[in-house]
């Protein structure tokens, strides 16, 4: 994490706790299908947070198509892969909304009123758009509708009145954009018309890749939520644990070492790793040992999961409906939100 996240994610710490009163808005770019990653990081907390708090889920077609307009059949088709991936792990769409970005028109049109409220300047500087571009080579060739995502993330947020938006640190800046734009909104209202919002914070630290590094789709080093009995063999047997211990005997390191970092996140018996990483760092335990347990371990979180994914694969039109009841839903609540805001801009109702 840069120093400049960090400063944003003490400054969110005190504040992420979800009340029964809260509005939570979160969302997932659908250039890929969800993996792990996304499981311990996002999934499991808006598991839990179902039922809890009103709860919109955004399959964010719109960003995507920002930096992926040249796949944009690849976006499209994700659209239904990120859809089965909620299902699959259990979000209930009685209970949580699924919408899909794209059809949702107020978003569009709050994000052209909020572009006047932004500076380019400001949007360069956001730390996360900045790296971004980075990783991508964008360099001069910066696509319009890239830089100006964070004011698209702000619409989404605003449009549903999110006061709670559960993302990893790497989101921080968008919050933090957000809210200045409620802000300039809110006084050209000249009255609280939106309200401001804060990041839930995942407790478990980022899972890496298999390899050690940032899990991403096309590094191939993620474990997706479909994955096979035979590809989570393959991916944990390829885990980057610690090339110092070669016999069991030697003494290993669990710092670093991915295997651990799976047990951590998805083991549910946590005395039994603490005892682990015991003997592994004494010497005594290995690797081979060690992956056939993490092996075991993923493979009852994710047979259940497979299972169902694959019922739902084949209910097509089951999946489509939930996507257009969602989209439904969260049309009359985003337009409420655009109601108010064009107000605000001294635009008829
Ligand atoms: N930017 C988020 C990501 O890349 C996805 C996203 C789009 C989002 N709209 C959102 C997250 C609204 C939270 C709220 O993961």
């Amino acid at each position: 994490m840069s120093a400049n996240m960090l400063a944003y994610s003490r400054a969110e710490e005190r504040r992420s706790q979800a009340n029964a009163t809260d509005v939570i808005l979160t969302g997932d770019r659908p250039t890929g299908s969800l993996h792990l990653g996304h499981y311990a990081g996002s999934l499991r907390s808006r598991l839990a947070l179902q039922g809890q708090c009103s709860q919109t889920l955004l399959i964010a077609d719109l960003q995507a198509l920002t930096d992926s307009s040249g796949r944009a059949a690849h976006v499209a088709r994700h659209v239904l892969e990120v859809a089965l991936d909620y299902l699959a792990v259990g979000i209930d769409p009685a209970q949580t909304t699924i919408a899909v970005q794209s059809r949702l028109s107020a978003l569009a049109e709050l994000t052209v009123l909020y572009l006047n409220l932004v500076t380019v300047a400001r949007l360069e500087r956001n730390p996360t758009v900045k790296a971004e571009v980075e990783l991508r080579g964008f360099e001069r060739d910066i696509p319009a509708g890239f830089l100006c995502y964070p004011v698209s993330q702000a619409a989404d947020i605003t449009g549903f009145r999110a006061t709670l938006v559960p993302v990893g640190d790497d989101q921080l800046p968008m919050i933090e954009q957000t809210n200045e734009i409620v802000r300039r909104v809110n006084r050209l209202a000249g009255d609280a018309v939106l309200p401001e919002c804060r990041a839930l914070l995942s407790s478990t630290p980022r899972l890496p890749g298999v390899d050690g590094r940032k899990a991403s789709k096309s590094l191939g080093n993620a474990i997706p939520l479909s994955a096979t009995s035979d590809e989570i063999r393959r991916l944990v047997r390829a885990m980057y644990t610690d090339p110092g211990h070669v016999r069991a005997s030697d003494p290993g390191r669990v710092e670093g070492n991915v295997v651990f970092a799976y047990l951590d996140a998805f083991d549910p018996d946590a005395t039994t790793v603490s005892e682990l990483k015991e003997r592994y760092r004494g010497g005594g335990l290995g690797d081979v040992a060690l992956k056939r347990r993490l092996e075991g371990v993923l493979e009852a979180l994710l047979a259940p999961i497979r299972a169902r994914r694959a019922a739902l694969a084949g209910d097509h039109a089951y999946v489509m409906d939930v996507l257009h009841a969602g989209s439904e839903r969260a049309n009359a609540t985003t337009e409420g939100a655009l109601r108010d805001v064009r107000g605000a801009f001294a635009l008829a109702a």
